[in-house]
C-alpha cells in the first residue's frame, strides 16, 4: 500500500532516511566497526586483487560511478565502472585477480547477471550489492551485501540508489581499513558523517514545497540540462535519467567542463540547467560554468551546500542541502533531483509509478 502517499515513488523517496539508516546499522557492530558477516574478503584476498570492476545498469550504474570514486579514494585500488551491456561485449581484462562488484536492486537484471557469469567463468571474485534476498544475482555471487531499502515498487529507482551508495561507501571503508590506506581517525569521521546522513535527508524532504515550486516553473520545458563536476557529475547523470523516465522531458547530463567543447551551443533562452555544486574544490569552477550558461539565457537551478551563498550570483534558484562531508554529498544532492522529477511528472500528468515502455526489472538482454 502507498501508506497515505499519492504514489509509490514519493513514498519511497520519503523512506530514504530509514533505508540509509538500516543499511548502515545492520553492518556496524557495537564498536562501530564494519561487520561483513557472510562477506569473506580478507586482507590477503584484497592484496591479490589488482583490479575492481563495478558493473550495473541504469541507476545502479550511476551508483557504481560514485562507488568507483570512493574505492579509489579510500582503498587506493584502481576501479573501472561500466554498464553491464557494454562490459560484456568489450572482452574486458578479467582474471582471478579481479574483483567484480555488481550492483542491482532487483538482482534479476539480465545484462548484469550475464556479466557476473562471464567474469566468474574467468575466475573473478564476485561481490553483489542487491536489494532482493534470494535473487539470481545474490545466489550466483561469491559474496552479497544487501541494501536495506525495503521493497521498491515504483519503476523509477530512488531508495535503492541511496542505499547502494551507502553500501559502496562501507565496502570502500572496509577495504581501506584492511589495506591500511586510511587511518582509524578518518574511518571514525566518515562513519560519523554517514550516521548523520538520515537526518540531513529528512531536512531536505521537509523543504519539498520549495522544490515543487521550481517544478511548476520548469514543467513546460522541452529540454533540460544537468551539469556537475566530479561526484556531482555522476549525480547529474542520475537526475537527468530520473526526469526523462518519469516525466518524458528530454534531459542530458554534462560534465560541466565539457560544456565549452560543444554542448554549450544548445543553451538557449529559458532552458533549465540544473547545476550541482556541492564539491568544495570544484566550487569556483562550477560557479563559472553556471555564469557561462546563465549569460546565454539559461534558467539556472543550483544545488549547493548551505553557506555557499556565492552560487546565488550565478543562479535563478538555489536549493541548499545541509553541510556535509564532500565525499558523501551525492547521498544528499540526489534527493532534490528525485523530488524535482517527481513533481514535474505529476504536473505533466504522467503515470509516475509506471512510466510508459518501462518495466521494473529488465530480464531480457
Ligand atoms: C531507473 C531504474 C533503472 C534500473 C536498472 C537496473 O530509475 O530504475 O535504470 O536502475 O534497470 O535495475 P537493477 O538495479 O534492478 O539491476
Amino acid at each position: 500500500s502507498k501508506g497515505g502517499y499519492d504514489h509509490f515513488m514519493i513514498k519511497e523517496i520519503n523512506e530514504q532516511p530509514n533505508g540509509v539508516k538500516e543499511t548502515l546499522v545492520r553492518r556496524l557492530d557495537e564498536n562501530r566497526n564494519i561487520k561483513l558477516d557472510n562477506i569473506n574478503l580478507t586482507k590477503e584476498d584484497l592484496d591479490k586483487i589488482n583490479k575492481v570492476y563495478i558493473v550495473a545498469c541504469g541507476t545502479a550504474y550511476h551508483a557504481g560511478l560514485v562507488g568507483r570514486y570512493a574505492i579509489e579514494k579510500f582503498a587506493k585500488i584502481p576501479v573501472e565502472t561500466d554498464v553491464a551491456s557494454e562490459f560484456r561485449y568489450r572482452d574486458p581484462f578479467v582474471d582471478e585477480n579481479t574483483l567484480l562488484i555488481v550492483v542491482s536492486q532487483s538482482g534479476e537484471t539480465a545484462d548484469t547477471l550475464a556479466a557476473l557469469r562471464e567474469a566468474k567463468s574467468k575466475g573473478a571474485r564476485i561481490l553483489a550489492i542487491t536489494n532482493v534476498v534470494g535473487s539470481s544475482i545474490s545466489r550466483e555471487a561469491d559474496d552479497v551485501f544487501y541494501t536495506w531499502a525495503g521493497p521498491e515498487i515504483a519503476v523509477a529507482s530512488t531508495k535503492a540508489y541511496t542505499t547502494q551508495l551507502v553500501s559502496l561507501y562501507m565496502i570502500a571503508l572496509d577495504m581501506a581499513m584492511k589495506k591500511g590506506t586510511i587511518t582509524q581517525e578518518f574511518y571514525n569521521q566518515v562513519i560519523n558523517d554517514l550516521e548523520n546522513i538520515p537526518s540531513k535527508i529528512e531536512e531536505i524532504l521537509n523543504n519539498s514545497d520549495e522544490i515543487e515550486k521550481i517544478a511548476e516553473e520548469i514543467k513546460e520545458a522541452k529540454n533540460a540540462f544537468y551539469i556537475g563536476r566530479g561526484l556531482d557529475y555522476y549525480v547529474a547523470m542520475e537526475g537527468a535519467l530520473k526526469i526523462k523516465e518519469i516525466s518524458y522531458m528530454h534531459a542530458e547530463a554534462f560534465a560541466a567542463g565539457e560544456l565549452k567543447h560543444g554542448t554549450i551551443a544548445l543553451i538557449e533562452e529559458n532552458i533549465p540547467v540544473v547545476a550541482i555544486a556541492s564539491q568544495g574544490s570544484l566550487f569556483e569552477k562550477m560557479v563559472s560554468n553556471m555564469e557561462e550558461v546563465k549569460a546565454r539565457g539559461a534558467y539556472v537551478i543550483a544545488v549547493a551546500q548551505e553557506g555557499n551563498k556565492e552560487v546565488e550570483k550565478a543562479a535563478d534558484r538555489v536549493i541548499y542541502i545541509p553541510k556535509v562531508n564532500d565525499i558523501l554529498a551525492s547521498i544528499l544532492t540526489v534527493i532534490p533531483l528525485q523530488l524535482l522529477s517527481y513533481y514535474v511528472s505529476v504536473k505533466r500528468g504522467c503515470d509516475v509509478d509506471k512510466p510508459r515502455n518501462l518495466a521494473k526489472s529488465v530480464t531480457v538482454e
